[in-house]
C-alpha cells in the first residue's frame, strides 16, 4: 500500500506510514498534518456532560477514564473545541466529510462552530442516533422533560461533492405487508405491481401501442414489453386488465438511510465491549465510514478512544490514523487492531521522560506503574489504605505521583500492608526524603517488615 508521507515536526520533517497511532493532544498533533491529507473524520470528542466516568479494566488491571468536566461553562468547551475543528476541517481533503459526535449538552453551540468553519451549503446533517433502545432514559420522578435518549451526530462536508455511497435499510414489515401484497406460487417471492404506461403519455414521446388487448403509451418499447413478458416480468391480473411490471422484493435495496437512526444498539456487555467508558457501536462506524470513504481512504478519528473507528475502518479495508491523549487508550487500541491483524507499531508520543509523566492524570500514572512492574492495580478506590495495586501476584504497592516523599508515608504504609497481613511491600514515587529511608530502615529491622521505596527513574532505567 502506498505511503502517505506525511511530514511530522515543524522544523524537521519526519514521514510516517497511515494506520498509526498517536498519544496527545489533538490539537497539536494535527498542526503537524499536512493540508488536505485525510479521507473522513470521525471525532467523538468529550460531550460536556459535566461527568467523570472512570471504570475499570475487564481484567481489574488497569483505570480506564476521561474526564468530561469544564469548568467555567460552555463557552469554555466551545473555545477548546474550536481550533481543533478548524485543524480537522484543514486537513480534510476536498471531497472529505466530517462527522462529529456530541450530545444535547453542546451540540447546538457547536454546530454554529461548524457553520462558520466549513461555511455555507457544507452542512449536511444532524443524525439522531436513538443510543437507548429500551425504556432507559434519564428521566426521574418530577422530571420535567422527556427521556433523553438520542445522540447527535453533525455531518459536514468539505466541498460540494464529498465521497457518497448510499446505504439502505430494510423495509419494515407495516410497509412490506402493505405494498409487497403478492407471492408468486412457483418461488414464493414476494412482489408488487409497478406501472408500465408511459409518464406524460404522447408528449413525453411514449410509444403507443396495443399489448395484451390493452392499448396505452407504454413506458418500454414494444420489443422490450414482449421480452418481459416472456420472461414472467409482467402479469395482467385480470382478462382485459392494464397489465403491470412484477417488482419483486428481493431484488429491491431497502429504504435510503435517513438522519433518525433507531436501530443501531449501544455498547452492551457483549464480545465487543472493551470496558472502555463511551466505546461506541461498530455498526454505527460501519454506516459512516461505508457511506463516506472509499476502500485504502485515510479514516482520521482524533478523540479515538478505544479505536471503534480505527477498527471499523481496518476490517473496511480502509487506512486510518488515531489520536488520544490518554496512553491508557493508546495502548488499549494498539492492542485491539493488533488483534485484527493490523501491523501496529507502538503509539507515537506515550509518556517516557520523567517530566512527562509528572504531567499524567494520576491514573494514567497509576496504569503506567503497574504496566512496567507487571502488577495490577486495586480494584477498590477506597478501604485498602493506600493500596493502589500489587506486584508479584500478592506484594503491596502504593504509587505517589510526587517527589520528596517522607516519612509519614512510609508509616501509614507500613499500617496498610500489617493490615493486609503482609511482611514486604513496594512505594513508587519520583524521589523519597531521608525520613523516608531512615523509617523503612526502622520498619526491616524493628518490625521486620521489607518496605522496598522504588523511584520512577529506577523503573524507566529497568525498561
Ligand atoms: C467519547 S471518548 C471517545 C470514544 C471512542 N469513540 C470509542 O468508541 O472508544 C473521547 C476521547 O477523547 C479523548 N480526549 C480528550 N481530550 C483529548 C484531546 N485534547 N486530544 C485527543 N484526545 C482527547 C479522551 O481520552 C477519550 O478517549
Amino acid at each position: 500500500m502506498e505511503s502517505l508521507n506525511y511530514h511530522l515536526g515543524l522544523a524537521k520533517a519526519v514521514s510516517f506510514e497511515p494506520n498509526t497511532i498517536y498519544c496527545g493532544d489533538c490539537q497539536d498533533v494535527l498542526q503537524r498534518f499536512p493540508t488536505e491529507s485525510v479521507d473522513l473524520i470521525y471525532a467523538d470528542p468529550p460531550f460536556f456532560s459535566n461527568r467523570r466516568f472512570e471504570v475499570l479494566w475487564g481484567d481489574g488491571y488497569e483505570l480506564r477514564s476521561f474526564e468530561d468536566r469544564w469548568k467555567g461553562g460552555i463557552q469554555n468547551y466551545v473555545a477548546w473545541m474550536s481550533p481543533k475543528l478548524r485543524e480537522c476541517h484543514r486537513v480534510l481533503k476536498e471531497t472529505g466529510s466530517l462527522y462529529l459526535h456530541l450530545d444535547h449538552h453542546a451540540s447546538h453551540y457547536i454546530k454554529i462552530e461548524l457553520d462558520k468553519i466549513f461555511g455555507e451549503g457544507k452542512f449536511q446533517n444532524e443524525i439522531v442516533w436513538k443510543r437507548n433502545i429500551g425504556s432507559h432514559s434519564d428521566t426521574k420522578q418530577g422530571a420535567t422533560h422527556f427521556g433523553r435518549v438520542h445522540d447527535v451526530i453533525l455531518y459536514y462536508s468539505k466541498g460540494d461533492k464529498p465521497t457518497w455511497h448510499e446505504q439502505h435499510e430494510p423495509y419494515s414489515q407495516d410497509y412490506i405487508d402493505g405494498f409487497y401484497k403478492y407471492t408468486e406460487k412457483e418461488s414464493g417471492r414476494r412482489y408488487r405491481l409497478g406501472d408500465l404506461t408511459g409518464p406524460g403519455g404522447k408528449a413525453k414521446g411514449n410509444p403507443h401501442y396495443e399489448f395484451l388487448g390493452v392499448t396505452r403509451y407504454w413506458r418500454y418499447s414494444k420489443e422490450n414489453m414482449e421480452r418481459l413478458y416472456k420472461e414472467g416480468r409482467i402479469v395482467q391480473t385480470r382478462p382485459g386488465g392494464v397489465p403491470a411490471y412484477k417488482r419483486y422484493l428481493d431484488e429491491m435495496q431497502g429504504v435510503p438511510l435517513s438522519d433518525v437512526w433507531d436501530n443501531v444498539k449501544p455498547i452492551t456487555k457483549t464480545k465487543e465491549d472493551l470496558g472502555y467508558p463511551t466505546q461506541k457501536p461498530e455498526k454505527l462506524l460501519e454506516r459512516i465510514i461505508s457511506t463516506s470513504s472509499n476502500p485504502t481512504d485515510v479514516v482520521l478519528d482524533p478523540f479515538c478512544g478505544c479505536g471503534t473507528a480505527l477498527a471499523v475502518a481496518q476490517k473496511l479495508g480502509r487506512r486510518w490514523v488515531g489520536i488520544d491523549v490518554s496512553p491508557t487508550a493508546c495502548k488499549l487500541m494498539a492492542k485491539r487492531l493488533r488483534s485484527l491483524r493490523a501491523k501496529v507499531g507502538d503509539p507515537i508520543g506515550l509518556p517516557r521522560s520523567v517530566p512527562q509523566l509528572r504531567e499524567l492524570q494520576p491514573f494514567e500514572f497509576q496504569n503506567w506503574v503497574f504496566e512496567k512492574l507487571h502488577g495490577r492495580v486495586n480494584p477498590r478506590k477506597t478501604g485498602d489504605f493506600g493500596i493502589d495495586g500489587w506486584v508479584e501476584l500478592d506484594v503491596p504497592v502504593q504509587v505517589k505521583q510526587s517527589s520528596d516523599v517522607g516519612r509519614n508515608v512510609v508509616d501509614n504504609f507500613e499500617t496498610a500492608i500489617q493490615r493486609a497481613g503482609k511482611d514486604r511491600g513496594v512505594i513508587v514515587a519520583f524521589s523519597f526524603g531521608s525520613g523516608a529511608y531512615e523509617e523503612a530502615a526502622r520498619a526491616k529491622n524493628e518490625m521486620k517488615l521489607e518496605i522496598r521505596l522504588k523511584t520512577v527513574e529506577e523503573i524507566l532505567n529497568e525498561s
